[in-house]
């Protein structure tokens, strides 16, 4: 019988919370047709239609290391690489199909170059895996609602033997959790319609997963996608249940609760633009200054953000991405105390921003500009020890102007004479309390 333990999984999930901000990287032979990761699926192309992409997969651009490089710099403290997406390509060696990198042109193992470049950029590391597989034959095609030959009933599954696909998937995860040293998280994706839970043999690969690599952080897609919380989130955990829920492509509302009222950890993933492999057409890209603010919101209802980025089939992440997580970088640079290891803060969101906490720190995001002194709402002046601009250091007086004097219960923060805040993205105060 399986004994959730509520003392390990607090203590494996400790520099998760501390983290807050990872990325997030889809790659592989997608990013030839430039069209997204479900290309295949999209535009029932064939397998043998693919295959000139892998016959010609050969970057020669910035690859794993620059990645990782752009990650550490924009203040991420964990890398999450697509080891293997839907199509069933892997950009590790394993030994059970030639269908990888190693045996492309350019004969690289992506995977091994990734691990190896994250850790001496001293951040955590994480492998996606697809349990979806598009390229292998035992993987159900005709009917099955995403394979690109669901419509084509000569594609029929007669002979298809799942039971070997998943002795194919279960030996693949055992190699990415022997083959790479130490993972820290293990992102699986995704469960759907009767595949879920036990159709992947899941309590035989948790136990395996965690005595190849014990501390490991496993998302909860073994169970449900997207959508769904899974069974740590509905208070009866299977052997498989997942450490973390990953809403995609959105922000809970309110953070996310288990059956009982207690905080679940979490990890929105999101795009910077609207895909996750490298679309050359899609040049809907989020603002920096947007993404600054969705971090902090993702930190103040107590989650985390995985941001994505879809290098291109040279290998290099897009311009816009590399543009905006620089200026990200900066704000990060000088601000990141309200970001890594802070939580909601347990008072209302004020109407001037967000606010983020550790322990006796609280941080007020500060986005709109205040006619005089600002209100710091959900504290008395009792309480503060002192406050401060996070990015400077400089001082921030508690206001005594008359002209707040008919609110004598809220707190004013005096932030000078000049009516516009220094940081036009997020202004942030740290205001330390009396422990
Ligand atoms: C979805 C998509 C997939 C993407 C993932 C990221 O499950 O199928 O393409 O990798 O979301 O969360």
């Amino acid at each position: 019988m399986y004994q959730f333990s509520r003392e390990e999984y607090e203590a494996r999930m400790k520099w998760f919370v501390q983290a807050r901000f990872g990325m997030f990287i889809h790659w592989g032979l997608y990013a030839i047709p430039a069209r997204g990761e479900w290309v295949r699926s999209q535009e029932e192309i064939s397998r043998e239609d693919y295959m000139k992409y892998f016959e010609e997969f050969n970057p020669q651009g910035a690859g794993p290391a620059a990645w990782v490089k752009t990650a550490k710099r924009a203040g991420m403290k964990y890398v999450v690489l697509t080891a293997k997406h839907h199509d069933g390509f892997c950009l590790f060696d394993s030994k059970y199909t030639d269908f990888k990198s190693t045996a492309c042109r350019c004969g690289r193992d992506f995977v091994a170059e990734f691990v190896e470049a994250a850790r001496a950029e001293g951040l955590k590391v994480g492998l996606y895996y697809s349990l979806l597989d598009w390229y292998h034959e035992d993987f159900p095609h005709y009917g099955d609602r995403n394979h690109p030959m669901r419509n084509r009933p000569e594609y029929s599954n007669e002979g298809r033997d799942f039971e070997r696909y998943l002795t194919y998937m279960h030996n693949q995860v055992r190699e990415i959790c022997t083959n790479y040293g130490k993972l820290d998280i293990l992102w699986f994706d995704f469960s759907y319609d009767n595949l879920r839970g036990e159709a992947w043999r899941a309590t035989e690969l948790i136990n395996m997963v965690r005595s190849l690599q014990p501390g490991v952080i496993i998302d909860n897609r073994l169970e449900v996608s997207g959508e769904g919380y899974g069974s740590l989130a509905s208070g009866n955990p299977t052997p498989y249940h997942g450490d973390f829920i990953t809403p995609e492509q959105m922000i809970p509302p309110e953070g996310i609760r288990d059956a009982n009222g207690k905080e679940l950890y979490w990890e929105a993933c999101v795009t910077m633009n609207g895909n996750w492999g490298y679309h050359a057409a899609d040049h809907y890209f989020k603002p920096a200054s947007m993404l600054i603010r969705k971090l902090v919101e993702c930190v103040s209802k107590g989650g985390n953000l995985l941001l994505n980025v879809g290098p291109d089939a040279q290998g290099n992440i897009p311009e816009q991405s590399l543009r905006a997580l620089e200026e990200i970088g900066t704000w990060m640079a000088k601000n990141e105390r309200s970001i890594c290891g802070c939580t909601k803060a347990g008072i209302e969101k004020p109407e001037s921003g967000r606010v983020t906490r550790n322990g006796d720190h609280l941080f007020f995001h500060l986005y709109e500009n205040s006619i005089g002194p600002m209100p710091l709402p959900g504290i008395s002046k009792e309480q503060i020890k002192s406050i401060r601009y996070l990015a400077t250091g400089a001082e921030v007086p508690v206001s005594t102007s008359w002209v707040h004097s008919d609110y004598p219960d809220t707190v004013f923060a005096d932030l000078g004479p000049d009516p516009v805040l220094p940081d036009p993205v997020d202004t942030v105060l740290e205001v330390v309390l009396k422990s």
